[in-house]
């Protein structure tokens, strides 16, 4: 006898969180559009052309829906996910440059439109703008949140420029630099809305640790797309983290499970830079070989299972139902 479904399990879906901050969000993406106007023709032509390809979202949506968790009643939160998402938006334009990225959302890099030197000066306008956006909501204390998790973001890249090419990079390098360039802009997005609560200390910490385990999850989900993921789905080129001599996860699993030939295969594209495209195909036959990829999404399922416990502390309610979920989006995600 068969046993019938009624329905089909579902792939783990971001929409439980949407539907939670559909208002809210309206209102934010309201404050985004109304924040990138200025005088200055090019600015609003560089931010509307990222802005409008739309994006995940991901990051202001866990800062509305952690202002759900925490009861929050006020209206900060709307400002503070915009900014958020502002201080996001300059870090993709930024980082399209460093990277030296030809696609970003499915489009051209805005680089590649109006040039590096646009995409860098707009950039900084858009972070501009994330202050001011901060310092209206009037909170000291996630000012400092905010503005500190500017200069790690910018501390995680520096690192990682300074890793780059070096075969010799640790896990615990690598870690450190992935805390700073992504997860703790998610850790703060989600601490802003505990602060605005009024919530104890516990409970902030415990929606920075949800933040912080989730960006983890997510940047180490990222860098194995970057070799097994879909161009179309993702908007970006495949392989860029190859080109650039990236050392992520995938490739230290890979480069220390090696032999002798594989590491010398590995010293030749990363380190000196020697590699063709027929060298991203034996790279990605290597990560298999070597269960680089799937190890990493292990890795991946880790973090995310501890940012689900860290969840453990609030009432179980939609929201905490939405966050839980958006963990399963994350580690799951082809996009
Ligand atoms: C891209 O972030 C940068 C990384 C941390 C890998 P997202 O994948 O959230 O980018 P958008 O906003 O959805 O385009
Ligand atoms: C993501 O950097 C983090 C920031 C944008 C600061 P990556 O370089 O790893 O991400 P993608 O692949 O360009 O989105
Ligand atoms: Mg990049
Ligand atoms: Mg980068």
């Amino acid at each position: 006898m068969s046993v019938v479904l009624p329905f089909e399990p579902k792939d783990p879906s971001i929409e439980t969180l949407v539907r939670l901050v559909k208002g809210d969000m309206e209102r934010v993406n309201a404050a985004i559009l109304a924040r990138t106007g200025s005088d200055v023709a090019m600015i609003p032509e560089v931010a509307n052309h990222l802005i409008s390809s739309g994006g995940k979202r991901l990051r202001p949506m866990l800062t509305l829906a952690s202002a759900s968790l925490c009861g929050y009643e006020g209206d900060g939160h709307i400002t503070l996910a915009a900014a958020v998402e502002f201080m996001h938006t300059a870090t993709l334009l930024h980082d399209d440059v460093v990277d030296e990225s030809d696609m970003r959302r499915g489009k051209l890099a805005a680089r590649k439109l109006w040039g590096n030197e646009a995409s860098v000066l707009v950039g900084d306008f858009l972070l501009g703008q994330a202050f001011r956006m901060m310092v209206e909501v009037g909170s000291l204390t996630c000012l400092d949140i905010l503005s500190s998790a500017a200069c790690v973001i910018a501390e995680g890249e520096v690192m990682q420029l300074a890793a780059a090419k070096n075969t010799a990079t640790t896990e615990a390098n690598y870690l450190a630099i992935i805390r700073g360039k992504t997860a703790e802009l998610f850790a703060a997005a989600c601490e802003v809305s505990a602060v605005l609560a009024g919530r104890s200390a516990e409970e902030q910490a415990a929606c920075r640790d949800y933040g912080m385990d989730l960006g983890i999850a997510f940047q180490l989900v990222d860098d194995a797309l970057d070799y097994g993921g879909s161009a179309d789905k993702l908007g970006k080129n495949l392989g860029d983290d190859f080109r650039e001599g990236k050392i992520t996860m995938p490739v230290l699993l890979a480069f220390h499970r090696g032999d002798a030939a594989e590491q010398d295969f590995w010293r030749k594209c990363l380190e000196r830079g020697e590699a063709d495209d027929s060298d991203l195909q034996h790279a990605i036959q290597l990560l298999r070989q070597r269960n680089a990829i799937a190890d990493t999404v292990e890795k991946a399922h880790a973090y995310g299972a501890k940012a689900k416990a860290a969840l453990g502390l609030f009432p179980d309610n939609a929201a905490r139902a939405a966050l839980a979920e958006a963990v399963d989006f994350c580690l799951a995600r082809a996009h």
